[in-house]
């Protein structure tokens, strides 16, 4: 809030002193996002669909910092997960921004379909995508925050002519299309590498990683340049959300 009040002096002085660009604050300020800090987006892949609203209601309350939605075709991925009308229920409760992943082929025949469904966060994956930067433009110009996620056999240059237009780089962790998996470990590197890409070519892209994210890997991660960790298991599997988000948080 206090950012939101600022002169636009005070914000640009603000700015050299976090020596972030203006609209990585202003990114910051709209999501409420410190970049310096750490942030949690909860896979409701893993939530108890029998009761989803209460389980929203569960991360609502909880410190994470978005709600992570993973949409899936049946087509990209060997998987089908839910789509339009789950995330249309998901806005109507949820009080954190909605981050979306499409797991889908030819996303951009969907963004401004999900763009409309009150989301903040709309991310697509570059493997699905002919014309990326031009899906890139065609989610911002509806006002949402683009995200392009990579696969783990994606090497991470892919992304190098469209890193300053992004604002979220999602590096799968694993092979997307399930929850539940084991963490692939050359993740670490891969973060480093898109780290180096973000601060060379000066993007505001927040780095974010998803799949098989837990306790363990939790705090090397954050320490290895990550902003927003995903995770379904480890949250909704714990018995206590609210805590896990926590311990997530706070894990060395
Ligand atoms: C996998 C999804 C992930 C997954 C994370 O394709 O993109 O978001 O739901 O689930 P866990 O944390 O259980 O690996
Ligand atoms: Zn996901």
């Amino acid at each position: 809030e206090a950012l939101r009040n600022l002169s636009t002096s005070d914000f640009g002085l603000l700015s050299s002193v976090f020596r972030l660009s203006q609209n990585k604050l202003t990114f910051a300020a709209e999501f409420y996002i410190d970049t310096m800090s750490r942030y949690v987006s909860p896979s409701i892949l893993a939530a108890d669909f029998n009761y989803l609203a209460k389980e929203i209601e569960k991360v609502n309350n909880s410190k994470a910092g978005w709600i992570h939605c993973d949409v899936m075709d049946g087509v990209f991925v060997p998987n089908i997960s839910f789509g339009v009308p789950v995330i249309k229920a998901v806005a109507r409760v949820a009080k954190k921004p909605l981050d979306v992943h499409l797991m889908i082929v030819e996303p951009a025949k969907y963004i401004d379909k999900f763009c409309s469904l009150g989301i903040d966060i709309l991310t697509i994956h570059q493997e699905a995508s002919q014309y990326l930067q031009r899906a890139v433009f065609q989610i911002k110009e509806n006002g949402v925050k683009a995200g392009v996620s990579i696969s783990p056999h994606t090497p991470v240059n892919v992304l190098s002519e469209v890193i300053a237009d992004l604002d979220v780089i999602l590096i799968m962790s694993v092979n997307p299309g399930f929850g539940g998996q084991s963490f692939i470990e050359n993740t670490y590197r891969r973060v480093g590498e898109v780290k180096e890409m973000i601060l060379k070519t000066r993007s505001n892209a927040l780095i974010q990683v998803d799949g098989g994210v837990n306790l363990e890997n939790a705090g090397k991660l954050f320490d290895a340049g990550v902003d927003i960790l995903v995770t379904g298991t480890t949250i909704f599997k714990s018995g206590d959300p609210v805590k896990m988000v926590d311990k997530l948080l706070t894990s060395k």
